[in-house]
């Protein structure tokens, strides 16, 4: 299903209430989330939430989608602070119900067959939330990624470092490498909530939701899901042909 909304605040109120929804629906239950800039307004609004409506995180399970690798989870960039920052220091999560890639495992590989392992023994993710990147990726998976790739570390597209330089002090200081989650992971999600904003995403979401499904857009994979929320603005939405 496709939403299109006027602007950002709405989209991040309708995606604080899904994801509200769900947590109230299923307390015990498991919500992937996501970094970026786009999500920061619906955390806002959770944050809020459980401030004045007593939204409660307790019992929930939790896992993010990627990491940058050789940030430790206190770099003011890692995804560890962003999450901290942004939702979990401010909500009564639990923090070992809060699984976050590490960005420094010494054995990457096996820290990733874990990962996967503890995703199924959590019973699966019930809600993933995405953002997508301005070349079409979802989490970390960069065009070219195998549309049924698993947890992995994945070198960074030169047009990934410069769209997140402006998290840095300097370009340079934006990691070249990362882990995350894999397209076949993100899949396995019972529902997806997709949110995207702005005009410079616009030819992402048309070729993401209205192009082929390959390899070069890892966002079209979500066409092969079969329960897709996705939020948009009017900006994000303006290339689309059918909405
Ligand atoms: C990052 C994250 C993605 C996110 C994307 C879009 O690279 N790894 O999960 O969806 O950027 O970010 P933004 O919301 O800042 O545009």
């Amino acid at each position: 299903m496709v939403e299109v909304l006027t602007d950002y605040q709405l989209v991040s109120d309708r995606a604080a209430g899904i994801i509200a929804d769900q947590i109230r629906a299923t307390p015990r239950g498991v919500i992937g989330f996501a970094t970026g800039g786009t999500p920061i307004g619906a955390y806002d609004r959770l944050v809020a939430l459980h401030r004045t409506q007593g939204l409660d995180f307790s019992t929930l399970t939790t896992f993010n989608l990627d990491e940058y690798v050789g940030l430790s989870p206190d770099h003011p960039q890692s995804y560890h602070s962003f999450m901290w920052q942004h939702l979990f220091g401010h909500v009564n999560i639990r923090a070992s119900h809060a699984h976050i890639l590490s960005g420094l495992a010494h054995d990457v590989d096996h820290a990733c067959t874990e990962w996967e392992h503890r995703i199924e023994a959590s019973g699966g993710i019930d809600l993933q939330i995405l953002g997508i990147g301005s070349n079409g990726h979802i989490a970390f998976n960069e065009p070219g990624s195998s549309l049924t790739s698993r947890t992995r570390v994945v070198e960074l597209a030169e047009r990934t470092v410069q769209d997140n330089a402006r998290f840095f002090d300097r370009p340079d200081k934006v990691p070249r490498t990362a882990v995350t989650m894999g397209i076949g992971t993100i899949l396995e999600a019972r529902c997806l909530l997709l949110m995207a904003t702005g005009d410079h995403k616009a030819h992402a979401v048309a070729a993401a939701l209205e192009g082929p499904i390959t390899p070069d857009v890892p966002a079209s994979a979500l066409q092969r899901h079969t329960n897709v929320h996705v939020l948009l603005d009017s900006a994000a939405a303006s290339q689309l042909s059918s909405v």
